[in-house]
């Protein structure tokens, strides 16, 4: 499939001939394939261990080759080795006299992995703006597939404007051009508003920008993949958020099969579809190695959590447009009178947050405000009843929730929500639907064992006793905020005392 510098590329595979082809090194060969290797050396190690035996290495050979066959490889070269002496990794083996292939150094001297980018479209993230005074402005990065000299015509993408490149601007003075792997910096004949994360691309061969994306993935992280999780996307110099909207399949690695599945656990192949926060600039995977892949990262630990390919774009993202309506938010809430806001209450089962809801809103209504409260139970019943307690659902109640919150905010009116809403991730996620000033998390702040202690639907009871599963504080985690705009102990005060604290900030952010 892959052409250019996917072609080329090439990769080792290490095997203790003691245990042949094991599932690690299926998986391992599977990756290998997703990343557009097509070259590949299958280092049959401790050959020793195994009395240097002929049959041995014969079997794992073919083994390897009925497992490997739907991969596509083009060149598998298996070498018999023995790394405890060297036998056949520098210099042929005085044990194995029925091998007469090269040794793996030999091998990896002579394997063509040379780079021919002459026939891929170029490409050139941008890294970023040089404008060191008024007379200068540069853009700097590294060109990633193709080449470019003066006087080219290139589009900007994703605004699609085209310019004339003026100079190859380098520390070593001006290029004639520059090709892949080239940092140098690049100035336009004419004046146009490029930022960093801008992809500069050739007129005939132009990257494709989408918002939603299909792409295979690799996880990496301890932590399984959540589907409705929002994460951070890095795609060459472009940084976006990304949800994985779903997940399509995972891959079997023992006989490549596609399985069903709702999330991909460590070290698990799948392929899934991304929505990004905004429009990105890209190109398949197999056609542009460099600008077709990206890395998925937590965005609380920072961790890589996937490494993805692009598969294709998904033009489904360009047929949905936003209708503008001519009455708006202010407008309706202006109408009641009101700002409109979303008061967001997390805590755990039995925290005491729907009572404190039920209070709040009986004042903000005396005091004739509109109000509408989301409740975790009530919500549960309707709009939420096919979901249950796993961290997938959790993650997926409350993107609906928050969804929903944000339309009530829309209609002008004070939402009270209240979820457990056990992870941070999602409770940014919801935050970051709103505007500033529209969202205040509350944590309703009740120790673990005051809410047992209370037990009000006798749920911690059951889930003691091994009746329910994945209960909150139990044996699913809540994560406690860190940037709550309001913290609250329940366990000296009424509800209404903290419904009339609540109200006063909410007078002192102007909100009432
Ligand atoms: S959330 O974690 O997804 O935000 P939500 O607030 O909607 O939870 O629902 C929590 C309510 O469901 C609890 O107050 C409790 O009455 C009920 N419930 C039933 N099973 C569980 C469970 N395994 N964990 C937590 N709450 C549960």
């Amino acid at each position: 499939m892959a052409t250019g510098a996917s072609n080329c590329s090439f990769a080792v595979l290490l095997v203790d001939a003691r245990n042949g082809v094991l599932t690690q090194t299926k998986r391992h060969a599977c990756i290998v394939s997703l990343l557009g290797i097509r070259k590949l050396a299958l280092a049959i190690n401790k050959m020793d261990l195994v009395g240097f035996d002929q049959s041995r290495f014969d079997a794992i050979v073919e083994d390897f080759a009925r497992f490997s066959e739907p991969l596509g490889f083009e060149q598998v070269t298996c070498v018999p080795v023995s790394a405890l002496k060297g036998d056949n990794v520098y210099s042929p083996s005085a044990h194995m006299h029925w091998y007469h292939g090269p040794t793996l150094l030999g091998h990896l001297e002579t394997v063509d992995v040379t780079r021919d980018d002459k026939e891929q479209a170029f490409r050139f993230p941008v890294q970023w703006v040089n404008r060191p005074h008024l007379d200068f402005r540069g853009y700097a990065g590294t060109v990633a597939s193709g080449a470019v000299k003066p006087g080219d015509e290139v589009v900007i993408e994703p605004s699609g404007k085209r310019v004339h490149v003026a100079r190859i601007v380098t520390a070593d003075g001006d290029l004639e051009s520059a090709a892949a792997g080239d940092a140098v910096t690049l100035t336009f004949a004419e004046e146009v508003d490029v930022s960093r994360g801008d992809v500069l691309a050739s007129l005939g061969a132009r990257p494709q920008v989408a918002d939603q994306i299909a792409a295979r993935l690799v996880w990496f992280d301890d932590e399984p993949m959540l589907p409705g999780r929002t994460y951070t996307l890095k795609c060459g110099c472009q940084t976006v958020t990304a949800t994985i909207s779903s997940l399509k399949y995972k891959l079997n690695v023992d006989n490549l099969d596609h399985v069903a599945g709702k999330t991909l656990e460590l070290n698990e192949v799948g392929s899934c579809n991304l929505a990004t926060g905004k429009a990105l600039v890209f190109d398949p995977y197999a056609e542009n190695p460099e600008t077709g892949s990206f890395i998925l990262i937590d965005r609380f630990t920072h961790a890589t959590v996937a490494a993805g390919m692009i598969e294709f774009g998904l033009r489904r993202a360009t047929n949905i447009q936003w209708q503008v309506l001519s009455i708006d938010k202010s407008a309706r809430a202006g109408q009641k009178g009101q700002k409109a806001c979303a008061l967001w209450l997390t805590g755990l089962s039995g925290s005491g947050k729907s009572t404190l809801a039920n209070a709040l809103e009986k004042r903000l209504y005396t005091l004739g405000r509109h109000t509408y409260v989301l409740d975790g139970d009530n919500v549960r019943h309707g709009l939420n009843k096919d979901l249950g307690f796993t961290d997938v659902d959790r993650v997926e109640n409350i993107r609906r929730v928050a969804e929903t919150a944000k339309l009530f905010v829309e209609a002008g009116l004070i939402v009270l929500v209240s979820f457990i809403s056990p992870f941070r991730s999602e409770r940014r996620m919801a935050r970051e639907l709103f505007e500033e000033g529209e969202f205040m998390e509350i944590f309703v702040d009740t120790p673990l064992a005051v809410c047992e202690a209370r037990d009000p639907k006798g749920l911690y009871r059951k889930a003691r006793a091994g009746l329910i599963s994945n209960f909150t504080g139990i044996d699913s985690d809540y994560e406690a905020p860190e940037r709550a705009e309001m913290s609250l102990k329940t366990s000296n005060s009424t509800a209404e005392t903290l419904a009339e604290t609540v109200l006063a900030e909410l007078r002192r952010r102007q909100v009432i």
